[in-house]
């Protein structure tokens, strides 16, 4: 497998890109991770470039992390929630995001709660547009840093054996990973209670069991999965208690792990439900390396989208003191102030 550039207008989906695009995008990522790792964590890539955040959902790592990726690029970000937009007022999306698009938005990054609202944006929209979670279809910004955080400390995806545990049947994380886990040569193996299994969950490709200590046994990746109530997965769930009991991920449930099994949560957690906290606080646990690696992973796709010409073979990204002019120190601002 070899990576091929990446050369699309939107990212929407990880279903619709080849292995080689997924590992281009994971290269990618590692020349923005060097930019996180400097004393000034800014490049003028986006310079001039206006990235919006239009989130129709919560929203914690994503949002932030894209406004930080967009500003670390130096473009100018703004975020746009529904809550304070005029949604209230009864706009529809399209009128929404086409007024975004009017104001010479480059990047409409966009989070709502119906499955393939960004593939609409993405076809009624000349902006790119970047999927950040659409109701229960995709994720493929989790899934890219996810895939990112497992390839650097697993190496190699072919042979690897990755467990998906949880409410499977809502989860878009659990979509976009299965689907770029099995491109790249990993197994997959779902598992939860039979409610929260999809009912496709015989064709994803995934092995497909409802005993937890069968997705533990012999795997290498073990991801754990909130249970979405806000999508209706409480008409069927038994309750935090019985849940905990039956798929929590204890330090218990893990003696029969591999040494080196990585624990993994794209948040947010309900400790003491889908995990306890010594397991997502304990030494397997990288899951506030996701978070660290979800900065530069969007930093490249809000790169490749906005910064680069389709053609153009892909730079390291230029050290900011390389291309823009030194900030004035600040005590020449302060006598400016004085005068
Ligand atoms: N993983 C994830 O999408 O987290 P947020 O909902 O906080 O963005």
């Amino acid at each position: 497998m070899t990576p091929e550039p990446f050369r699309r207008k939107d990212l929407l989906s990880i279903r619709e890109l080849s292995a080689g695009e997924i590992l281009f995008l994971l290269d990618q990522t590692d020349s923005f991770r060097e930019v996180n790792e400097r004393d000034i964590k800014k490049v003028p890539a986006l310079r001039g470039k206006t990235v919006v955040n239009l989130f129709f959902e919560a929203s914690t790592r994503t949002r932030a992390s894209f406004e930080i990726a967009g500003k670390r690029l130096s473009a100018d970000v703004i975020n746009l929630s529904a809550t304070t937009s005029s949604t209230q007022k009864g706009e529809t999306l399209r009128d929404t995001a086409r007024n975004i698009e009017a104001m010479a938005t480059d990047v409409l990054v966009v989070r709502h709660s119906a499955s393939g609202a960004a593939h609409y944006l993405g076809r009624e929209l000349r902006c790119s547009v970047v999927n950040a979670g659409d109701g229960c279809h995709e994720h493929p910004t989790q899934a890219l840093l996810d895939l990112y955080t497992i390839r650097e400390h697993k190496k190699d995806f072919q042979g690897l054996n990755v467990s998906i545990v949880g409410d499977i049947a809502h989860s878009r994380v659990a979509r976009s990973d299965i689907a770029g886990l099995l491109k790249l040569g990993a197994s997959v193996t779902i598992c939860g209670p039979s409610p929260m299994l999809p009912a496709e969950a015989g064709c994803l490709g995934a092995r497909v069991t409802t005993r937890v200590e069968e997705a533990i046994e012999g795997a290498d990746v073990l991801i754990a999965l909130r249970i979405q109530l806000e999508r209706g997965a409480g008409a069927n769930f038994p309750g935090n208690r019985e849940y905990a009991t039956t798929y929590g991920i204890t330090r218990k449930r893990l003696k029969s792990a591999k040494r080196e099994l990585l624990i993994m949560h794209p948040g947010p957690i309900n400790r003491g439900v889908e995990m306890s906290p010594d397991v997502a606080d304990g030494p397997f646990s990288v899951i506030l390396e996701q978070v660290e690696y979800g900065v530069a992973s969007r930093m490249a796709i809000l790169y490749l989208l906005a910064g680069r010409k389709a053609d153009e073979p892909a730079p390291s990204p230029p050290r900011l003191e390389e291309q823009a002019p030194e900030p004035a120190p600040l005590r020449r601002t302060e006598d400016a102030l004085a005068r």
